[in-house]
C-alpha cells in the first residue's frame, strides 16, 4: 500500500474534525488543548492554553464533559476542580514523567525530615502529592505563589530546575526534589548558542523546566501561556523557543509575520503527542477513558489547588532575566 501524501492526511483530518465537532455538540462537552499537543488537535480545541489557564477554565465551564488534550496531571486537576463533570483523557497512558518521580508516601517522609517547611508542589504532580501539599503551583505563577508564603522555608516537589529558578528570584530557603522533565532537559546550552550565531539579533525565550545554563542564556523565562502573550507582544521578528516544539505551532499561527526557531528539535513530548484526532473522536464515542479522583484525595488535593487560584492569577511575565 502507498503511503498517503499530506493532501490526503488533511483531508481525514478534516473528516474527523467534523465529526468530532458534531459529537461534541450531543454530547454537552468542552475540548481544552494544552499547548504542547499536535497542531490538528489544538486548532479543533474549543480553548488552548497553558497548564493555569487550563485549570481555570476547567474551574468555569458549564459543559458537562470535558475532553483534556494534554496529559494525566492535567485531566486529574480538571476533575479536582469539577467533581460533577465527566473528565476524558483521549489516552489513559499520557502521563507526565516528572509528575511520576515523587509519590504521596515519599512526600510523606521527606516532610518527617522538614517539618517547617511548607510543602509547595508543581501542578505537575498526582492527585495524592497534591493532597500532601499545602499549595500548588503553575509556571505561571510559581514565584508569586512562594512569595506570598509565611515560611520563609519551602519544600518545592518535584521540579528541580523550576524550584532552582525560583529560588533565584525568592527570599527563602529552597528544599528541592531532585525531579525533572525529562524533554526539557534535552535542550541544552549550546543548542542556544547555536541558534543565536545562526539568528544574530534574535529574542531568546524558554521555559522555567529548563536547565539553569540554558535559563542563563534565556532574554525571558516563561510558562508557555507567557510565551504566547510574549509572541504577540514583541516588537522582536525572531524567537528562539527554548520548549516543547508543539508550541511552535500556535506561536506561528497567531504571529504569521514572526519567525519561531525550535532551540532542539529532540524537545518532544512523547506523552503529549499521544492524544490523536482519531482517539478524540473515541472519547466522545465512548465517553472513556475517564479520569476521576476518589473523593477524600480530592477535597485535600483541592485545598491546594485553591489557594494557588487565590493567590496566583496569571503574571505575563513570571520573571525577566533582563
Ligand atoms: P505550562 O504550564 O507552562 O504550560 O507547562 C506545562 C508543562 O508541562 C511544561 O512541560
Ligand atoms: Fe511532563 Fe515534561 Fe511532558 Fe511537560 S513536557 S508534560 S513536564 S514530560
Amino acid at each position: 500500500m502507498n503511503k498517503p501524501d499530506v493532501s490526503q492526511i488533511m483531508e481525514r483530518n478534516a473528516e474527523l474534525a467534523g465529526e468530532i465537532v458534531r459529537l461534541k455538540r450531543r454530547r454537552g462537552a468542552i475540548i481544552l488543548a494544552h499547548n504542547y499537543q499536535r497542531g490538528e488537535v489544538q486548532d479543533l480545541a474549543d480553548f488552548v492554553g497553558d497548564s493555569l489557564e487550563l485549570s481555570q477554565n476547567a474551574s468555569k465551564t458549564d459543559a458537562e464533559v470535558i475532553v483534556f488534550c494534554g496529559v494525566h496531571f492535567m485531566a486529574e486537576t480538571a476533575s479536582i476542580l469539577c467533581p460533577d463533570k465527566k473528565v476524558l483523557l483521549p489516552d489513559i497512558n499520557a502521563d507526565c514523567p516528572m509528575a511520576n518521580m515523587i509519590t504521596a508516601e515519599s512526600l510523606i517522609a521527606k516532610k518527617r525530615e522538614v517539618p517547617d517547611a511548607a510543602v509547595v508542589c508543581y501542578i505537575n504532580s498526582s492527585a495524592d502529592v497534591k493532597a500532601e501539599s499545602d499549595v500548588c503551583c503553575t509556571s505561571a505563577n510559581a514565584v508569586k505563589v512562594i512569595e506570598s508564603l509565611e515560611t520563609d522555608k519551602v519544600l518545592f516537589v518535584p521540579d528541580q530546575y523550576l524550584g532552582h529558578y525560583i529560588s533565584t528570584k525568592v527570599d527563602k530557603e529552597m528544599i528541592l526534589w531532585p525531579g525533572f522533565c525529562p524533554t526539557h532537559v534535552k535542550i541544552q546550552a549550546e543548542n542556544i548558542i547555536d541558534k543565536k550565531v545562526e539568528h544574530p539579533g534574535a529574542k531568546v525565550i524558554v521555559h522555567p523546566e529548563c536547565r539553569p545554563e540554558v535559563i542563563a542564556l534565556a532574554d525571558e523565562v516563561l510558562s508557555t501561556g507567557g510565551m504566547c502573550r510574549f509572541a504577540r507582544q514583541t516588537d522582536a521578528k525572531v524567537i528562539i523557543v527554548g520548549t516543547e516544539v508543539g508550541i511552535i505551532h500556535r506561536l506561528s499561527k497567531e504571529n504569521p509575520d514572526k519567525k519561531f526557531i525550535a532551540a532542539s528539535q529532540k524537545a518532544v513530548c512523547p506523552n503529549m503527542k499521544k492524544i490523536t484526532l482519531e482517539k478524540v473522536l473515541w472519547a466522545l464515542q465512548d465517553m472513556a477513558p475517564e479520569v476521576r479522583v476518589t473523593e477524600d484525595i480530592r477535597v485535600r488535593a483541592r485545598r491546594a489547588v485553591d489557594k494557588m487560584l487565590e493567590i496566583g492569577r496569571v503574571d505575563p511575565k513570571i520573571a525577566s532575566l533582563s
